[in-house]
């Protein structure tokens, strides 16, 4: 009874999982940090309804509770988490004293452990004379058949796995290639206009009714898709039209090179107008055209580490509804304006799309604090980001290009500007009600790129990830023989530059 009990509490927090100010969301305007702390509240309290659960299990089963979920992660997560790299802490107390230890290095050699810390000391029980304590990796499958061998022996009084940090909860998955993002599409649907007063859209039944419509074609989107055409209404087009003639009119002063640059050649080649709303489909198109960014239609905000990790494929998760027309320069949440405008521009230049891809590489894997800090960096860059360039500050983030107060704000002397540290600027509190107080300017793309990588070197997560561009997968970094592969590959493109240097250089060129 009790252990269904805490099956249900651990449903409950799923179905809770839903992004309202009822719920516990902590803020009005959507932002991907806030989403990033909600999430880490939601998360944390799942775990404490399976370790509830495991104990429970735990004193009818005679195991620990990181047996237990150990076993539910292997009954949950099928072949893959079978063969899942798991550090673990075992303690075994030996009968027979230190006669023992070769068995159990042995039995551990076995199922294939590798040893990272061996450390004897007296039993305090007087049934046996020593106790050992090992660390091992070793993969979940094999983990619990060296207990149970362990267990089985006369020698052995008792054997007990303890908490390590990644036994007790499971690793989060992360998607391995872009057909997987298919999974990460857990948007907060109870953000409705019709549940805030305050949305623009809260009286407006037809408003309502159109982005139900809308959102109902990016939940039946599948990897593979064609992005399907909305025939926008003349007063979504009105809309759009207000705020992109804002934009053409501030981007020459306030608008970094890069932006410019971009939002020129989209006028030439007829998707920026401010007469039609460029379709998510065309605009992808060209996207992976210019630097093999490419678009999935969402249909509202998603978890904020979903959404980084989409970023790690070089995949943008965009909105395809318009704000409402009576409030065409604010969006309590995205709209495609705000996307389009704001976003898709420098997604298009290569600096910047590295430096996008690099936020959601770093996310794979990460903990639920390091999403909040990326979630913040991102914030404070991608949404908020402010430039140099020849001497002058420019404006690059999606939040100010595509809101013409907050640009305004953002370039007058009123808030303080600080150099873009991602050490500092992950932990810096920001702003969702008025404009920010502070900004942060990066020296360059490059630049920018550089810092974030030397900060995302001290994360936690024990493994590096890249992608990889001829097959669309992410691979993890983890053995010899990956890298190996890794590098005889590097060297290769290597000796095709330098063949091609080589060849510009010969006094024939
Ligand atoms: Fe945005």
């Amino acid at each position: 009874m009790a252990v269904a009990a805490a099956q249900k509490n651990r449903e409950m927090f799923a179905i809770k999982k839903s992004y309202s100010i009822e719920n516990g969301y902590p803020a009005r305007r959507r932002s991907l940090v806030d989403d990033a702390r909600f999430e880490t509240l939601v998360v944390k309290q799942t775990k404490q309804c399976v370790l509830d659960e495991a104990r429970l299990r735990a004193n009818d089963s005679g195991l620990t509770e990181e047996e237990v979920v150990l076993q539910n992660a292997l009954a949950e997560g099928g072949p893959e988490a079978e063969q899942e790299i798991q550090k673990a802490a075992i303690v075994v107390h030996m009968r027979d004293g230190m006669n023992s230890l070769v068995r159990i290095l042995k039995a551990i050699e076995k199922f294939h452990g590798a040893i990272c810390h061996l450390e004897t000391r007296q039993s305090r029980t007087y049934k046996t004379q020593f106790d050992l304590l090992v660390k091992v990796d070793m993969t979940r499958q094999s983990l619990l058949q060296l207990i149970r061998s362990l267990r089985q022996s006369n020698a052995l009084e008792g054997v007990s796995l303890l908490a390590e940090d990644n036994i007790s909860v499971k690793n989060p998955w992360f998607p391995r290639h872009a057909s997987e993002l298919d999974n990460c599409n857990h948007l907060m649907t109870k953000y409705e206009p019709e549940l805030d007063m305050n949305h623009p859209g809260f009286a407006d039944k037809e408003y309502r009714e159109r982005r139900k419509q809308i959102a109902e074609i990016a939940f039946a989107f599948k990897y593979g898709d064609t992005i399907p055409t909305i025939n926008y209404t003349e007063s979504e087009i009105k809309t759009w039209g207000s705020v992109f003639n804002t934009v053409l009119d501030l981007m020459p002063k306030h608008a970094c090179m890069e932006y410019r640059k971009v939002f020129a050649k989209l006028q030439e080649e007829g998707i920026f107008s401010p007469n039609k709303i460029p379709q998510l489909e065309e605009m992808s198109a060209f996207m992976r055209r210019e630097t093999g960014f490419s678009l999935r239609p969402a249909a509202g905000l998603l978890t904020a580490r979903d959404f980084l990790a989409s970023l790690a494929f070089r995949i943008f998760q965009s909105t395809q509804y318009v704000r409402h027309e009576n409030s065409p320069n604010h969006t309590p949440e995205p709209d495609c304006i705000h996307e389009l405008l704001g976003h898709m521009p420098l997604l298009c230049d290569p600096s910047f799309a590295q430096f996008s891809q690099e936020i959601g590489l770093a996310s794979l894997g990460a903990s639920d604090d390091e999403i909040e800090k990326l979630s913040t960096v991102y914030w404070f860059t991608v949404e908020f980001g402010l430039c140099k360039e020849g001497g002058q500050v420019k404006a690059y983030g999606a939040g100010l290009l595509s809101s013409y107060g907050e640009l305004l704000h953002a370039l007058s002397d009123k808030p303080e500007l600080r150099a873009f540290e991602p050490s500092k600027t992950a932990i810096q509190p920001y702003q969702d009600q008025e404009y920010q107080p502070i900004y942060y300017v990066a020296e360059s793309f490059e630049d920018a790129k550089d810092k974030f990588r030397r900060w995302v070197a001290t994360m936690s997560r024990p493994f590096e990830v890249r992608f990889n561009p001829h097959t669309g997968r992410v691979e993890v970094l983890d053995s010899v023989h990956r890298l190996e592969a890794l590098v005889n590959q590097l060297n290769t493109e290597v000796l095709h530059l330098s063949n091609a240097l080589t060849k510009l250089k010969s006094p024939s060129c």
